[in-house]
């Protein structure tokens, strides 16, 4: 069986897409530098890391600085899943830079693939109802 159905985007899937570009965009960065960790060798895998957190850094603070602009209920119930996530890849960055440990890095790329889904259906797709809602300009 074949399909020509076009995919509109090989990196985010269509199920992860909340409708807003801004928030899409910066989803899609994710699991590109997810996937381009999951692919590295193991000389690479600490700069891919690396891109992937300097990404993650930047895409949480924006959400955190919009939910805090629309004083957003959730927001230190979301902030805190960031901040969590943050905290276990340093520690894996440190057992791959230290101790060789690239194991544990490509276990932490395929676990933030699950959480990366679960938390954008949950807590990114209610932020993206709420941002509409208030209508909260999303260039910061
Ligand atoms: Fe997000
Ligand atoms: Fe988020």
């Amino acid at each position: 069986m074949t399909s020509s159905t076009p995919r509109r985007s090989p990196t985010l899937a269509p199920d992860l897409r909340l409708g807003d570009p801004t928030t899409d965009t910066m989803h899609e960065e994710f699991v590109v530098l997810l996937e381009a960790a999951a692919s590295a060798t193991d000389e690479a895998l600490l700069a891919a890391l690396d891109a992937w957190a300097a990404h993650t850094k930047q895409h949480f603070a924006l959400e955190e600085a919009w939910m805090e602009q629309m004083d957003f209920g959730p927001r230190h119930c979301h902030a805190g899943q960031h901040r969590h996530v943050l905290r276990v890849a340093g520690e894996v960055r440190r057992q791959v830079a230290e101790e060789g440990r690239f194991d544990m890095g490509r276990q932490l790329v395929s676990e933030l693939r699950e959480w990366f889904a679960w938390h954008v259906r949950t807590m990114d797709s209610l932020m993206v109802e709420s941002l509409r809602a208030c209508g909260v300009a999303q260039a910061v």
